[in-house]
């Protein structure tokens, strides 16, 4: 943890005591493995299924399905707004980045199964192709004069999709 983010927690901590201390030693243990520890327990405690979860891997499914359920909320939020913006520039990028994260939920459907079945190669495979993506959706509002108006929810993406990937690196035998 960068001095930051140690800042942060101890905050976290601070205010959401019980929640923090809800937390098995198997979902400390997989947000150890991760950069954004924060987002990791925040998104673990927000699934009833991690209380239960008794395998590293259980843990990692949940991680990853968040994932893919970010990414098609995220999704919907480019359509929306992609409908709802008069013709130009800005509904071009929007639109772009619509088909991109149309894109980047079926990468991360196929991860997500893969990861079931323990195709560890393929999740590997699909979750760099969702990167791909992500990155070009943010390459469409490079040099305009304007900003995404999704950037903060496609960086939550980006660092929890970068959680997942640590946690199911450690699934590999
Ligand atoms: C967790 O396990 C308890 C006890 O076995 C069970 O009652 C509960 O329904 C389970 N919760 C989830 C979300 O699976
Ligand atoms: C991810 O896969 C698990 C099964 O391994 C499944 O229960 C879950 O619904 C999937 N998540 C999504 C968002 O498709
Ligand atoms: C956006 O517009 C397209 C075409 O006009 C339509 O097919 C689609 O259902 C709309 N999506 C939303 C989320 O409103």
């Amino acid at each position: 943890m960068n001095h930051i983010s140690s800042l942060a927690f101890v905050l976290l901590l601070t205010v959401f005591p019980t929640q923090i201390l809800c937390q098995t030693p198997l979902m400390k243990q997989a947000c150890g493995y991760t950069i954004y520890k924060v987002l990791c327990l925040e998104t673990l405690l927000s699934d009833p299924g991690s209380k239960n979860a008794t395998t590293l891997k259980e843990i990692a499914v949940i991680s990853s399905s968040h994932t893919e359920n970010k990414a098609n909320e995220i999704y919907t939020q480019f359509t929306n707004l992609k409908n709802s913006t008069a013709e130009g520039d800005l509904k071009q990028a929007l639109s772009r980045c619509s088909d991109y994260y149309l894109s980047v939920g079926d990468r991360l459907f196929s991860a997500n199964f893969s990861l079931k079945y323990s195709n560890y190669k393929r999740v590997k495979e699909e979750m760099t192709k969702a990167t791909v993506d992500r990155e070009m959706c943010d390459q469409a509002f490079e040099g305009k004069p304007f900003k995404s108006p999704l950037s903060e929810a496609t960086t939550k993406l980006s660092q929890m999709q970068n959680n997942a990937e640590s946690i199911i690196n450690q699934l590999k035998p």
